[in-house]
């Protein structure tokens, strides 16, 4: 057995970590030789619902599960973590686009921030998932000076298993049968899903689809609006499924990438290969490294199409900075 990790789980009461916090310690991420420690934060007023929380993490008495902390205080929850997974803040309804929440949850992420650049452990990995989840992971970064560039997430790994689903049911194949899929930009209607270099059975998607209208047009609109048809469907937002993309997102992280393959998240824009402007957080495809390193997949041809869908997202991403440079 290796010594515990101490993952910290933010929004602990919420609908996403009821589905999240119990997958944490059960091995299925970080392996059957790797203890957990779960450090949960919570506001105040959700404190008793997530004592409920932890009853019943007790109750599946799972072996690496070695402790469970609960806190008030991000000092307190983000002490020596090793991992981040910041889901609390409010979710969007009907009607509202992910950005319409930045005026609520972008604070949230100056304190979060600085508390995990005063606390955590050197180590420190960062997934965002709050929404609208780039902007509050370039808050909580812009706020976290000590914590290097390359430990920031926002999670797009969603939009990136919605696109594999829809390419696989399209294409009439597993999903399982679909690689090279990416997300690029923002999580949100802008963002572009990159069916170009998307494969089935090792193979152009385009090809065994062959139907680009069907891609340019339903395709990505069910993909950049699935969110919000879960909404509408199920009166409240996404919750297993966003579980199972934060769970999906670390392993990614931590294990090297299938050679040629690659998987998304949203990360600092420096230095990137594709010209998105500095000091963003953008999703592109990346590749986890056998040396631990995460980069991006340089060197994709993109259409003039792709282009224009990227630099759509891009101006996006650029209005929400203008939105909150007072937080960062
Ligand atoms: P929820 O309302 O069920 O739970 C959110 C929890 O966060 C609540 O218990 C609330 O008390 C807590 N919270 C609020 N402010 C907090 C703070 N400052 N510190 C700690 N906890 C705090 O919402 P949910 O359905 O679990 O969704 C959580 C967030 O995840 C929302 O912003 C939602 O839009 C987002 N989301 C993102 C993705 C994605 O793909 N990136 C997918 C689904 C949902
Ligand atoms: C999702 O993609 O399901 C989440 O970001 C929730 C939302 O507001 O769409």
């Amino acid at each position: 057995m290796s010594a515990p990790i101490r993952i910290a789980v933010t929004g602990g009461a919420g609908q996403i970590a009821y589905n999240l916090l119990f997958r944490l310690g059960n091995g299925e991420v970080f392996g059957p030789r790797q203890p957990v420690i779960l450090q949960i934060l919570e506001i105040p007023p959700a404190m008793e619902a997530l004592r409920g929380v932890v009853m019943e993490l007790e109750d599946c008495a799972q072996p690496l599960l070695h402790d469970i902390i609960i806190s008030d205080d991000p000092a307190v929850a983000f002490k020596d973590a090793n991992w981040a997974i910041l889901v609390g803040g409010m979710p969007r309804g009907p009607g509202m686009e992910r950005s319409d929440l930045i005026a609520a949850n972008g604070p949230i992420f100056v304190a979060q921030g600085r508390a995990l650049n005063d606390h955590a452990a050197a180590d420190v990995r960062v997934l965002v998932v709050a929404n609208p989840c780039n902007s509050n992971c370039l808050v909580a970064k812009a706020n976290a000076p000590n914590i290097p560039a390359d430990r920031w997430f926002a999670m797009t790994r969603l939009d990136e298993n919605r696109a594999a689903s829809q390419l696989a049911q399209r294409a009439g194949a597993l999903v399982g049968e679909v690689s090279n899929v990416a997300i690029w930009g923002n999580h949100s209607a802008t963002q572009f899903p990159g069916f170009e270099h998307a494969l089935v059975k090792g193979e152009a998607a385009e090809t065994v689809i062959g139907d680009r209208q069907w891609l340019e047009g339903e395709f990505m609109s069910t993909v950049q609006k699935r969110g919000a048809a879960i909404i509408n469907a199920r009166g409240k937002s996404s919750a297993a499924s966003a579980a199972n993309a934060a769970l999906d997102s670390i392993r990614s992280l931590i294990n090297p990438t299938p050679p040629g393959d690659w998987f998304s998240a949203g990360i600092p824009s420096e230095g990137n290969p594709y010209g998105i402007e500095s000091g963003l957080i953008f999703s592109f495809p990346l590749q986890h490294n056998t040396d631990g390193s995460v980069e991006i997949v340089a060197g994709l041809p993109l259409s003039d199409y792709a282009r224009d869908k990227i630099r759509a997202t891009e101006a996006e991403l650029l209005q929400e900075r203008e939105a909150i440079s007072d937080l960062l």
